[in-house]
């Protein structure tokens, strides 16, 4: 079996360092405080979070893990959030009806999956969605904490929360966050601009709500370590080099790092024994290959301006509104520039950390780097 493993959260022996940060998160988290963990999409933010879980588990609190990404609409929140919190009761029907007693106009429903594994689902009937129901849904977790037993809610891709401004959604979490003496909240997400505005915006309702905190690539050394030790157990040698060079392809994004690891493993593992730079460079280029239609359409679909920026950017995104960046690439006007970065964020095709701007997907860099 392959043993590099993406797109999806890592555990087990495929997660490696890391320590610190998680260290530090459970630390703060018990320790009774709110964080804002953000930084550049697939940096390993939900495996982190998903270890720090583990832990805080172990220490006895209830862990509450949710993920913003699949709601879309007050009512999309209200069931998945239920459900969520449903499956961390292990007597479901003291949930229901510690649930049907806390939200009056929900009818929660118990029913048995095909195994007999009890489920719960809820009934909206005739049920307006409105901020009475959501405050009181957001008053769950800590009604769930029993006398001692303390909670932690982890949202995950936070910034979604927008879509739920037609209930209030920001300000009633706020009030819940400042009352809830028993439950904390930790804010995660990769739309590192719409999270800063959330928390640093002083007219944003969670202005200074928590203390904030950011992951960047995981340590060089550790990464070529991890790789070097995963090839050897399948007898191919990857030199010190050589694995530095699969780091610098993927852009040092955790994620890119397995993807290409994995895809060089595979072309090996029945017929080498030795790593080349050529064998990394072709199984980059298949990679390309297998996604140009995309890459394509993608390049072919931006304005003129935001063509110019990412072929500046494939090459170095440093001071990119700097006179002489501009010049050097031949870009237009610091304004129309501003406008072409704030697009290209909105669409997530570039990120930035450490004050540098670079291209999300590193395989997008090189397409367009072998083109231009
Ligand atoms: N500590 C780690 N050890 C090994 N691999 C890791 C680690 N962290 C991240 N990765 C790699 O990066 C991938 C993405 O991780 P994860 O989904 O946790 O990131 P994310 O920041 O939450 O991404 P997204 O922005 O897409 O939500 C994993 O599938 C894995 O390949
Ligand atoms: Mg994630």
């Amino acid at each position: 079996m392959n043993p590099f493993s993406y797109g999806a959260i890592v555990r087990g022996g495929h997660f490696y360092d890391r320590k610190e940060e998680c260290a530090h998160l459970v630390k703060t988290l018990s320790g009774g405080n709110n964080v804002v963990l953000y930084a550049p999409r697939r940096f390993g933010k939900t495996s982190l979070v998903f270890k720090v879980i583990e832990q805080l588990e172990k220490q006895g609190f209830l862990c509450v893990y949710f993920d913003f990404m699949m709601v879309f609409s007050p009512e999309s929140f209200v069931r998945l959030y239920t459900k969520t919190l449903s499956t961390k009761q292990s007597n479901l029907k003291k949930f229901a009806q510690i649930f049907a007693a806390a939200i009056k106009s929900i009818r929660p429903v118990l029913s048995f999956g095909m195994d007999g594994t009890p489920e719960l689902s809820i009934d909206f009937a005739n049920a307006t969605i409105n901020e009475t129901v959501i405050s009181q849904l957001l008053d769950m977790p800590e009604t769930l904490a029993d006398a001692g037993k303390r909670v932690i809610v982890f949202f995950d891709e936070f910034q979604e929360v927008e879509r739920l401004n037609s209930v209030n959604f920001e300000g009633l979490l706020r009030s819940k966050v400042q009352q809830q003496r028993n439950t904390n909240y930790l804010f995660l997400g990769s739309k590192t601009h719409l999270l800063k505005e959330l928390f640093n915006d002083k007219k944003r309702a969670f202005y200074n709500a928590a203390s904030q905190m950011t992951i960047g690539p995981l340590p060089q050394q550790d990464t070529i370590k991890y790789l070097r030790k995963k090839f050897a157990e399948s007898g191919i040698t990857l030199n010190a080099i050589m694995a530095k060079y699969i780091i610098s392809v993927a852009s040092d994004i955790p994620h890119y790092i397995q993807l290409l690891a994995a895809e060089t493993w595979q072309y090996m593992v029945n017929s080498r024994k030795l790593v080349t730079k050529k064998i990394i460079d072709d199984c980059a280029a298949r990679m390309i290959a297998f996604k140009n239609d995309y890459y394509m359409e993608l390049f072919d679909r931006q304005s003129q301006s935001q063509k110019q920026l990412l072929q500046a950017l494939a090459m170095e995104g440093k001071n990119i509104f700097s006179t002489a960046y501009i010049r050097t690439h031949r870009l237009p006007s610091a304004s129309t520039l501003q406008r072409a970065v704030k697009e290209l964020f909105k669409e997530g095709i570039i990120e930035k950390a450490n004050d540098e701007y670079f291209i999300a997907d590193p395989f997008f860099k090189r397409f367009i780097t072998s083109i231009y």
